[in-house]
């Protein structure tokens, strides 16, 4: 019986990613490890789903990654769970789950990995989508509230978009102070919005009573003249927030990392404490947003633990992408293997994969042709898929001297099998 069958696609909002983009996504990531190599920082692995609990009271409960964006889900025991939006909360919920504060000195954690939320699909933006993150916390002993390691993440970061090539991004930084300052602005904000917010968005009314800092994150065009008047979060902030604050810049200035203050920039997680930043970066369109963090002091508290300051950071790894192929004009170089083994007939097929497994564990990059193919076939073939051919029939496995071409040069040349794999690792220029 013949069912018709339509054809299943990938679901809205996510993407499969295909070489050659696929090694650019290698490449970056192998940079991000290596530079937080260097700045000492060790990887961790959580969950792609944890209990819903966790995010709305570590992310905020009415923040519009909790109230619009996450997947939520029953399972079949009838508990709550989600994907996960971010990784900031699920990091802190390991801390606290296997005493990481009792490890001496900070705790200096890196992820990366599948982030889910559900917003509107466009350029730089997905409902799954990758990002590159870090964490640094612990106990206050540990000298995890110091505004060294502000600056020394915010360092590490410039190091890290300068070693990946991006150019031309900017830092913005922002203190939103302590859960007290917070608290306090809150109000101030709350007394000044009494007079104006009928004139704002629905969101906006209702962030007004519940949470009048989210009414800065507000994106309606119409509400942005309003905004723009409302008192700013600096004048709230107590002395050890500037303190705090001022110390940050100055260790910036010092590492000469150039940032400028954004004084609406409260992120729209509700964590967040003292130091926020982004880096943004032109070429990237409306989703500007390279990476965003901050402090996040009373965190791990919120969520049951013990008291164990901390900052950190996450980084869109799409928006990275786009950004690196932005510079190379859209296009991954495409994969060229370093020579195609193309052996003359079928009987030659296993002293193919011989040579091409000799080769291989010398280190080259070797693809294997197929005896069946005529001799054009084989050349057509590896001209798309590799730098060179090597031609492998009855006569060059008797001598031992084999034929090569090089395709940017179009010369052949015959090269005894034991200086072979010193030939292909030369680069195949024209
Ligand atoms: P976030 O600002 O929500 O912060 O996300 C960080 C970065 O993830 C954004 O700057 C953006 O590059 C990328 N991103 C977010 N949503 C999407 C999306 N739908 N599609 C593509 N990329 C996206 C956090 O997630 C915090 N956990 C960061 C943090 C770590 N704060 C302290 N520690």
């Amino acid at each position: 019986m013949d069912v018709p069958t339509t054809l299943i696609r990938a679901v809205k909002g996510t993407r499969d990613l295909l070489p050659p983009a696929t090694e650019v996504w290698n490449s970056v990531e192998a940079a991000a490890r290596a530079v937080f190599r260097a700045y000492n920082y060790h990887e961790i692995r959580t969950p792609i789903f944890e209990e819903t609990q966790l995010f709305a009271r570590g992310v905020g409960e009415e923040t519009d990654i909790v109230t619009k964006e996450m997947y939520t889900f029953e399972d079949r025991d009838g508990s709550s769970l989600a994907l996960r939006p971010e990784c900031t909360a699920s990091v802190i919920r390991a801390y606290i789950e296997h005493r990481l504060d009792q490890r001496p000195g900070v705790q200096k954690l890196y992820y990366l990995g599948p982030m889910f939320r559900r917003e509107r699909p466009q350029k730089g933006r997905y409902r799954q989508f990758s990002q590159i993150g870090a964490e640094v916390l612990g106990p206050p002993s540990s000298g995890s509230e110091s505004p060294l390691r502000d600056a020394e993440i915010l360092e590490m970061l410039a190091t890290l978009l300068d070693e990946l090539g991006i150019t031309g991004w900017t830092l913005e930084l922002n203190s939103v102070g302590s859960l007290a300052d917070r608290a306090r602005y809150n109000e101030v904000l709350r007394t000044a919005l009494d007079s104006v917010v009928l004139g704002m968005c629905q969101d906006c009314q209702r962030r007004a009573v519940t949470n009048p800092l989210r009414v800065l994150d507000c994106k309606v065009p119409a509400d942005q003249p309003i905004i723009e008047t409302l008192p700013v979060i600096a004048d709230s902030l107590d002395e050890a927030s500037r303190a705090h604050f001022a110390q940050v810049t100055a260790a910036l200035d010092a590492a000469q990392v150039p940032y400028t203050l954004n004084h609406r920039l409260v992120r729209g997680l509700d964590y967040y404490t003292r130091t926020t930043f982004e880096f943004t970066h032109g070429g990237l369109g409306a989703q500007n947003a390279l990476l965003g963090g901050g402090r996040y002091d009373g965190l791990s508290e919120a969520i049951g633990g013990p008291k164990a300051p901390g900052i950190g950071f996450a980084m869109g790894e799409d928006r990275l992408v786009l950004s690196l192929l932005a510079a190379q004009d859209q296009k991954a170089a495409p994969l060229k293997a370093d020579a195609f083994i193309a052996p003359l007939g079928e009987t030659l097929n296993p002293a193919a994969l011989v040579l091409a497994r000799e080769l291989r564990h010398k280190g080259l990059w070797i693809e294997l042709g197929e005896g069946s193919f005529r001799l054009k076939k084989s050349f057509e073939a590896a001209e798309k898929t590799a730098g060179r051919i090597v031609i492998l029939g009855e006569d060059e496995l008797q001598s031992g001297i084999l034929t090569v071409k090089t395709f940017a040069t179009g010369i052949q040349t015959k090269v005894p099998r034991a200086e072979l794999a010193a030939f292909l690792a030369e680069p195949a220029k024209g």
